[in-house]
């Protein structure tokens, strides 16, 4: 196929040329009817914000322009059916999860998903069989669960109708995960992948493979995230002899909206044709500069830099008693925008970009490291025992959960009580305790410590204390 073509944003831009006559929404009429003060940022791109019109094909029954730029990003990544997803990796991992199991069946789950795997769940009423992540020394944090831990629980639950794994983490990180995909595959267990953090895989070398060439069945990739596509534009590819392509399609069309964005899916043609034409030359241009980027932030003081698969990703591990959070607003406060700081590290993402201001963040990290000579007293928390068992479930089944009285509770007494909502921190948005959870000391304790750091919630109050199910805390709570 030819990656140079981009059959859906060549459609758009020929119907613009037909200068037509709008007796149809949406209500911009072709980027007339707009408010003055708005035009000049939006006027080049409301012309080709379309609609299911005669020609412009629906996402949802695709058979001209967006099925032929959907088959083409399927040759590119190499998937039997790639499906375009206007409502980010979120409606993917909730379609995927929907698509392969019905209320009650067992599937198998990362224990730090990213929260729309957990919604998934809770909508399709499974049961979830958790399995924890190690803690990656090297890395200082939690990343991938074990093959040991995977087999196992496969051999304690053959009948689980999917494995959900995460590949990369948020930083990057890849595992074996290739050994993983086969021995579910043994079991006649489909793997689901939310490789949301993964799309420029597709390249080749030097970055990882995506799980869809390692075996994987459904794979999940925000093409926003690392490819030029616009914020939510997404992609779900199927390559499977065991999960149905039908029941995919059917939960996407229930989740994703029936006016799906033509600017969004037609950057996933840019992004896909991008990806595929990108030539050796380029790509070295991209990681010499990101590796200029690191050989600047090696210059730091007070952080090393972090050991990574994907060479687009620079993650600092900070030090000598200094936060994440305040090294980051350091940035901030001179326009330099991580993309997430956490406790203790900051991830930059150079991206496919080539960067020019090499300058202006080495003047940063030389002013970090003169302003900070001495040590801070920021409260460190070292964190080794969040996950206590590598195989754990819910305290209550979902269906369960519906009908239990709630009440809210201080931290101080939550101890043994079963949460009725997720606390999740704002990015990375991968749950400390998730609903129906029974909360323990180790999360009461890092919550409260990410909440002293300053840490983002998307949680009401959260300083205040936490729903929980008006149930008697188990043994071992506190009084
Ligand atoms: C691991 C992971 N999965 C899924 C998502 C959701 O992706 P999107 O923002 O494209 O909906 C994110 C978002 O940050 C993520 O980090």
């Amino acid at each position: 196929m030819n990656h140079h073509e981009l059959p859906l944003l060549k459609r758009l831009i020929d119907f613009k040329k037909q200068d037509s006559i709008s007796f149809h929404v949406p209500g911009h009429k072709n980027g007339k009817v707009f408010l003055e003060i708005a035009k000049p940022y939006f006027d080049s791109i409301l012309p080709l914000d379309l609609t299911e019109l005669t020609g412009l094909d629906d996402l949802h029954a695709p058979h001209e322009a967006i099925k032929e730029a959907q088959d083409i990003a399927a040759d590119h990544f190499g998937a039997d059916h790639t499906f375009f997803l206007v409502g980010g990796s979120t409606s993917g991992n909730l379609a995927m999860i929907l698509s392969v199991c019905t209320p009650g069946d067992k599937i198998i789950v990362q224990r730090n998903s990213h929260k729309s795997i957990m919604n998934g769940l809770e909508l399709s009423g499974a049961k979830p069989i958790f399995i924890s992540p190690e803690y990656d020394e090297t890395v200082h944090r939690y990343t991938a669960p074990s093959y040991q831990t995977v087999e196992q629980a496969i051999l304690k639950h053959p009948d689980a109708k999917a494995l959900v794994l995460t590949y990369p983490d948020y930083f990057g990180h890849t595992y074996d995960i290739q050994q993983m995909i086969d021995v579910a595959h043994h079991h006649h267990i489909p793997v689901l992948v939310d490789e949301a953090h993964g799309v420029h895989f597709s390249i080749g070398e030097p970055f990882p493979k995506s799980a869809l060439a390692l075996g994987a069945d459904i794979v999940v990739q925000s093409a926003h995230k690392m490819a030029p596509a616009m914020t939510m534009a997404s992609l779900l590819h199927v390559k499977s002899h065991i999960v149905l392509v039908d029941h995919v399609a059917h939960y996407l069309q229930i989740i994703q909206s029936s006016s799906p964005s033509y600017p969004l899916m037609a950057s996933l043609d840019i992004a896909r044709s991008y990806l595929a034409t990108v030539t050796r030359e380029e790509i070295e241009t991209i990681v010499d500069s990101a590796n200029q980027v690191k050989s600047v932030f090696l210059q730091g003081k007070h952080w090393q830099v972090l050991p990574t698969n994907d060479p687009l990703k620079l993650t600092i591990q900070v030090n000598n008693g200094l936060s994440g959070y305040e090294v980051a607003s350091y940035f901030e406060k001179y326009h330099v925008y991580p993309e997430l700081a956490t406790d203790k590290q900051v991830l930059f993402i150079h991206g496919l970009g080539v960067f020019q201001e090499h300058k202006q963040v080495e003047n940063i990290v030389k002013s970090i490291n003169e302003e900070y000579n001495y040590l801070s007293n920021h409260a460190t928390m070292e964190v080794r025992n969040l996950f206590k068992d590598s195989i754990s479930e819910l305290a209550l089944t979902y269906h369960e959960m519906i009908h239990i009285p709630r009440k809210r509770i201080q931290w101080k007494e939550a101890l043994g009580y079963i949460a009725t909502e997720a606390v999740i921190p704002y990015p990375p948005g991968i749950p400390v305790i998730l609903k129906g959870e029974r909360v323990t000391e180790e999360q009461i304790r890092l919550i409260q410590h990410l909440i002293q750091q300053g840490a983002t919630f998307q949680h009401q109050d959260i300083e205040q204390g936490i729903q929980v199910f008006d149930w008697c805390p188990a043994s071992g709570a506190s009084d």
